[in-house]
């Protein structure tokens, strides 16, 4: 396994990976989530390269940049573990030049939801990413369907600027009572990690419902916060049922399906979790 730091290192060694490249970006500090994205692209491709940096442009003034968990040697041992070929871990010098003033903005599909409560976020998302696949060159490259809202920015950024990549999702990957892994779990309190899979249970909830013939949006949100009110350590931010491409809310879910989604604060933590309503929508070339 290379790991290569500067971005002329990694021009140097791309060439020397063999065709399909499947290639999975992280901020580090890896789970099974992230390993079960490094596992896909193994599958599918001839070989994988992964990136370890904490993009310094999706974090706001106000959140936990400088507090992010990190631990590059344990994540270089898991993935030498699973064979990958390239790891690139940039600096923040090396991806954002002194005097960087280009950036990649997503429009409206970066401003609901997550971009509502992060202004801001998807454009670092949508810049470092775009940045990453010029360097590295994926054909294939690898994303969490946790962060719903990422892939839809990502779709989007892949086919208005017509990028040479095919971009895959992958399911959540959960604790076994329900919990999405997130790095930022281990922010969470004994007590905060207790109360956490309400969210998931709130969810899995609303969705049965929806499955049992229930449309109204409002009906299915109302259903996952009667689920999360309960326990006072988790506090909704929000409760979306939105359309898979768009993102835009949604009064009643049709054939095309909608992704129902949340975010919550417990303590220091902030949780995102989501589920699909499927519908024809999730399965077109669009989303
Ligand atoms: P990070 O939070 O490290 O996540 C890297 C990838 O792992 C993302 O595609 C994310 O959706 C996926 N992931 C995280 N938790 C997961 C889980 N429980 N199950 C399945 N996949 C999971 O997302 C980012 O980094 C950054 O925004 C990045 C794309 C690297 C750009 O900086």
């Amino acid at each position: 396994m290379k790991v290569v730091r500067a971005v002329a290192e990694l021009r140097a060694a791309r060439p020397s990976l063999s065709s399909p490249v499947g290639f999975v970006p992280t901020m580090g500090y890896l789970h099974e989530g992230h390993l079960s994205l490094v596992r896909a692209a193994a599958v599918e491709n001839d070989s994988g390269a992964v990136s370890i940096f904490v993009n310094p442009t999706q974090f706001g003034p106000s959140e936990d940049l400088a507090a992010y968990p990190r631990d590059l040697s344990r994540d270089l041992g898991l993935l030498e573990m699973e064979g990958v070929d390239l790891v690139f871990v940039p600096s923040a010098e090396d991806m954002y030049s002194p005097g960087a003033s280009v950036t990649v903005d997503p429009g409206t599909v970066g401003e609901r939801l997550e971009g509502a409560s992060r202004p801001g976020h998807f454009r670092g998302v949508a810049t470092v990413v775009t940045k990453l696949f010029n360097l590295v060159q994926p054909d294939r490259a690898y994303f969490g369907q946790k962060d719903a809202q990422q892939v839809a920015v990502i779709r989007a950024l892949v086919r208005q600027l017509f990028l040479a990549v095919e971009i895959r999702d992958c399911p959540t990957v959960r604790e076994p009572d329900g919990l999405a892994l997130s790095s930022r779990n281990v922010y969470l309190s004994p007590r905060e990690r207790l109360a956490a899979p309400a969210l998931y249970e709130g969810l899995s909830a609303a969705r049965e419902l929806w499955s049992r013939g229930e449309t109204s949006a409002a009906k299915l949100r109302e259903h996952v916060c009667r689920v999360v009110e309960p326990h006072p350590e988790i506090r909704l931010e929000y409760v979306s049922v939105a359309h898979p491409a768009t993102l835009e809310e949604i009064e009643s879910v049709d054939e095309d399906g909608a992704l129902l989604s949340l975010a919550a604060r417990a303590g220091r933590a902030r949780l995102i979790d989501n589920v699909r309503l499927e519908g024809a929508a999730w399965s077109r070339e669009d989303v």
